[in-house]
């Protein structure tokens, strides 16, 4: 049976290397199991693992994406590591823990989130540092 995704992955999000791209599925795919949860409005326990996967999962996307800027040898290196770091922290205040106890981002909050950051930073930096790398550089694995 196949469930429709809040998230579902296009053609036009391609970086044009597999590594990365199908790291950022990924990453769709968590966001999509996250906006599941908040949007039904299940139990904290829930929500709580499946945004504590997207979190870790994000960290390793970023750490193994550095690398590869990295080695790859993008003159942007230094400047995507701050935007990941921005992008990561705007994840982290999707969760916030308050006097009352721990409340999570609205379904709209996280749909800003994957939309305006995550997939907006698929498709202008991790695009343009790709297509932008020197030429055997493209080889690069992560
Ligand atoms: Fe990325
Ligand atoms: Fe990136």
């Amino acid at each position: 049976m196949h469930t429709p995704t809040r998230f579902p992955w296009k053609d036009e999000y391609t970086v044009g290397n597999e590594f990365i791209d199908s790291q950022h599925r990924t990453l769709l795919e968590l966001s999509d199991l996250l906006h599941v949860a908040v949007n039904a409005g299940q139990g904290y326990r829930i929500i709580q693992n499946a945004y504590a996967a997207l979190v870790k999962y994000t960290q390793e996307h970023f750490q193994a994406e550095e690398r590869f800027w990295g080695s790859a040898k993008s003159k942007s290196a230094e400047q995507h590591r701050a935007v990941h770091r921005t992008i990561a922290a705007e994840l982290a205040d999707l969760r916030q823990e308050g006097e009352f106890g721990v409340v999570f981002c609205t379904p709209n909050e996280l749909s800003n989130w994957v939309e305006h950051r995550l997939i907006a930073h698929f498709i202008e930096e991790d695009q343009n540092a790709y297509r932008t790398l020197p030429r055997p550089g493209r080889k690069a694995k992560g």
